[in-house]
């Protein structure tokens, strides 16, 4: 028996070609999306890269991606453009000036900004001949490539059906929410305004800990427990919020308008910025003197709504 070069049994029929790799561009290289070309490089994708800072590509061309020499064939390099910028302000900057090379194109636009900016995006790429596919990354670029992570995703349901093996290696776990393109930047941004809110209170905490002589470390598993009684909080009051529902049988308004205060007053006493707690104090308040104090604290939910908090 004949053996091929690789030590392999020759048989008569052809050997099958190989596929060809798959490949992508990325444009944009802050920590995600270096993070993100890393995770093609690593399941093996020919990747493309335009940065307007070139030298950030550095290390993912010594992995072997190629850097384009403009953002025209960086997009004429692939069919799917993987976009990482700061915002879509940004993207027009990178975009307009190779607008002639997006037909065709799908442009997997994973910058964060408002709704309202992702439908007028889409509606711009729409008229030169491209698709994109809005998405907002709920992880860190320590999360990109990993299974567990997860990605809004909005825009035609076939085109992210298409690409789904690209899109699961930027996140394992991909969630499309529908064809509105507004859709993933209003779920990413549900996502920010807790994020941005909650570290900002984690930040008080820690201020005012070591105001007090204590350190970050030293209240961490303190701060860590009461950020995951949170969920717990969340179920109980989603169901009556959505029933209409804010009775005071567990908690009352008059109840956390004391607590706020509370807050607000350690903070003061021990010389540590009031922003934030005085912030909140000042809404509990308004919830006060909208006639909620016998309701519960979630009645703030349909003030802020209705837009009465302001
Ligand atoms: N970092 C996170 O933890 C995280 C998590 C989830 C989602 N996000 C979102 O993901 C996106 C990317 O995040 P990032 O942390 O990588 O952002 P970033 O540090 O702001 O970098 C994004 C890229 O945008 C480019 N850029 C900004 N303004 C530009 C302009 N006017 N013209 C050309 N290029 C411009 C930068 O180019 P230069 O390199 O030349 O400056 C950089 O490559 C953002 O929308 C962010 O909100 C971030």
């Amino acid at each position: 028996m004949h053996s091929s070069s690789t030590g392999q049994p020759q048989s008569q029929s052809q050997p099958p070609s190989p596929s060809p790799s798959p490949s992508v561009t990325v444009i944009g290289l802050g920590p995600m999306g270096r993070a993100m070309a890393a995770a093609f490089l690593d399941r093996g994708y020919e990747v493309t890269l335009w940065n307007r800072t070139a030298s950030r590509a550095d290390d993912l061309v010594a992995r072997g991606a190629r850097f384009a020499p403009d953002v025209a064939e960086a997009l004429a390099a692939n069919e799917v453009a993987v976009l990482s910028l700061t915002d879509y302000a940004a993207m027009y900057e990178v975009l307009e000036p190779a607008a002639a090379a997006l037909a065709g194109r799908v442009l997997v636009n994973l910058s964060s900004d408002t709704p309202e900016q992702a439908r007028a995006a889409a509606r711009w790429a729409a008229e030169r001949g491209a698709v994109q596919l809005t998405g907002g990354v709920t992880v860190p670029p320590s999360g990109i490539g990993r299974p567990e992570s997860s990605t809004f995703y909005s825009g035609p349901r076939e085109v992210f059906d298409a690409h789904r093996p690209l899109l699961e290696a930027v996140t394992g776990r991909t969630d499309h929410r529908g064809e509105d393109p507004g859709t993933a930047a209003l779920f990413y941004q549900i996502g920010m305004t807790m994020f941005w809110t909650s570290m900002l209170g984690y930040w008080q905490a820690v201020a005012l800990a070591r105001a007090n002589g204590l350190t970050a470390a030293g209240i961490l598993e303190h701060a860590a427990d009461t950020a995951n009684s949170l969920p717990g909080f969340f179920a109980f009051y989603a169901e009556r919020i959505d029933a209409g529902r804010h009775d005071g049988d567990v908690d009352r308004l008059a109840m956390a308008m004391a607590s706020v205060e509370h807050v607000l007053h350690t903070s003061a006493a021990a010389g540590v910025d009031t922003t934030l707690p005085a912030a909140v104090a000042a809404l509990v308040r308004r919830g006060m003197d909208a006639g909620h104090a016998a309701d519960s604290f979630s009645a703030l939910a349909d003030l802020m709504g209705s837009g009465a908090g302001a």
